[in-house]
């Protein structure tokens, strides 16, 4: 199939282009001209001075128990630990058949909303290994659309659980893409960093990466991530390696902190930070002034640290509400790292896309460039902040130059005033330089 995408921006205020894509690459990227010669395409998108942009990325999403929220009771304390212990009493009633439906239609919804590539944890302490099974299914069915990997997650642990490492290794044997750990939640700080280093073994011996969930608490003494940054430098898994959360760091001291920057930039880890849960999960303990819960974001990304933002969870023990939308997750992180300048909130843009990308390694399979797979999004705004602060949702989504969905604008009648308005996000249709307008209002004459 051709598909020609026209008058699109790659970048906010460029050119506007011509995206032309053949057997399923992108084949050109012009300059758009009212003069160009025609080119026979099956479809053809208008883009209208709206974006175009590779898909978003999910670097951090729990699918196997996404949609459980209240089974078997609701987490009362809105604890991580309380949320652990309810999904340990779901999880005996989880089949291939249950996690199969509650993980597709999440993936479902990410699609729509232009999310293509999703890295799910999936807990292996369970012995049947039942979760990983069918998401390692789901993972094969939905390849044309989704690109799916698998962290094997050692929820409850590696050493303080009864053949957690052999489970672990066995998930990675099955075909996970990861290997997982959570260091700050096993038995005793020794065994912590064991377990992190029978992570990077079997990473090792299994050409994995590894994505441990680290430091998820709000003890300024939980210091792992020193633990798997030197790891991953000195096994030289480097950018193979993300830590996940990190709400440690938002607790540690000054003088610590400026200590580790300067080890995870030399290190090469990613971090991924998950702005709505953490915010959400973290601080329960504490009285006023209570703390945030977050790692240090900013800190991070000046330092050159690459950060990511991650869902975690949708509607799970965990966390009751989500919607697994990537710019309801850049708005969030907006406002939890206080990311509030106009080159940092395009940057949490970013954050959801360019940067998850690189956590998951994506490298060549990624990007708006000719030879590269044409999967892509057109999004109805005329910059990422305008994208982030409306939390705008793609028009088109193109896997693989196949369209996966297409959505109608749908504007609002507002009745003002003896007046009527159309109240839409519409383009202005007729200016050659056409632009995304934010709640371009169109008078009609009053009733
Ligand atoms: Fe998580």
């Amino acid at each position: 199939m051709q598909l020609r995408i026209r008058r699109a921006r790659v970048l906010d205020g460029g050119d506007m282009v011509d995206v032309h894509v053949e057997d399923g690459h992108v084949s050109a990227v012009e300059r758009h001209s009212t003069d160009a010669p025609e080119r026979l395409a099956d479809l053809e998108i208008d883009a209208a001075g709206g974006l175009v942009r590779p898909p978003f990325v999910e670097p951090h999403i729990h699918l196997d128990a996404t949609l459980t929220a209240g089974e078997p009771r609701w987490n009362a304390s809105g604890t991580l630990w309380e949320g652990i212990a309810v999904w340990s009493e779901r999880k005996p009633s989880v089949t291939r058949e249950d996690v199969l439906a509650r993980a597709e239609q999440v993936l479902r919804w990410q699609a729509a909303q232009g999310v293509l590539f999703v890295r799910s944890h999936c807990d292996v302490t369970d012995p049947e290994l039942t979760a990983l099974d069918a998401l390692l299914e789901l993972r094969e069915r939905v390849r044309d659309v989704v690109t799916l990997q698998v962290v094997a997650f050692p929820q409850e642990g590696i050493v303080s659980f009864p053949r957690g490492a052999e489970l672990l290794e066995e998930a990675i044997r099955r075909g996970a893409d990861v290997v997982g750990a959570i260091p700050h939640f096993e038995d005793t700080r020794e065994d912590g960093v064991r377990s992190l280093e029978i992570a990077v073994d079997i990473a090792q011996r299994h050409g994995c990466g590894i994505d441990a969930h680290c430091d998820e608490i709000d003890d300024e003494q939980s210091r792992f991530v020193e633990v798997l940054a030197t790891l991953a430098m000195r096994t030289g898994l480097g950018e193979r390696v993300t830590a996940s959360h990190t709400t440690a760091m938002g607790s540690y001291n000054g003088a610590y902190a400026y200590k580790l920057q300067r080890l995870l930039m030399r290190s090469q880890i990613n971090l991924v930070s998950n702005p709505m849960v953490n915010l959400a999960l973290q601080g329960r303990f504490d009285d006023y002034p209570k703390r945030r819960g977050l790692t240090r974001v900013k800190e991070m990304l000046a330092a050159g640290v690459n950060v990511a933002f991650g869902s975690d969870d949708v509607m799970d023990p965990w966390f009751p509400l989500g919607t697994g939308s990537p710019m309801q997750l850049a708005h969030s992180g907006v406002l939890a790292a206080q990311m509030t300048g106009q080159e940092e909130i395009a940057e949490t843009f970013e954050m959801v896309s360019t940067r998850a990308a690189r956590v998951l390694g994506l490298g060549d399979g990624y990007g708006v460039q000719p030879g590269r797979p044409a999967s892509l999004v057109v999004l109805p705004a005329s910059s990422r902040m305008d994208a982030v602060r409306r939390q705008v949702a793609p028009q088109w989504v193109v896997a693989g130059g196949d369209l996966v969905a297409e959505r109608t604008p749908s504007p609002v009648r507002l009745h003002w005033l003896g007046d009527e308005h159309a109240i839409d996000f519409v383009r202005d249709a007729d200016a050659e330089e056409a632009t995304w307008r934010d709640a371009s209002i169109v008078a009609r004459p009053g009733r």
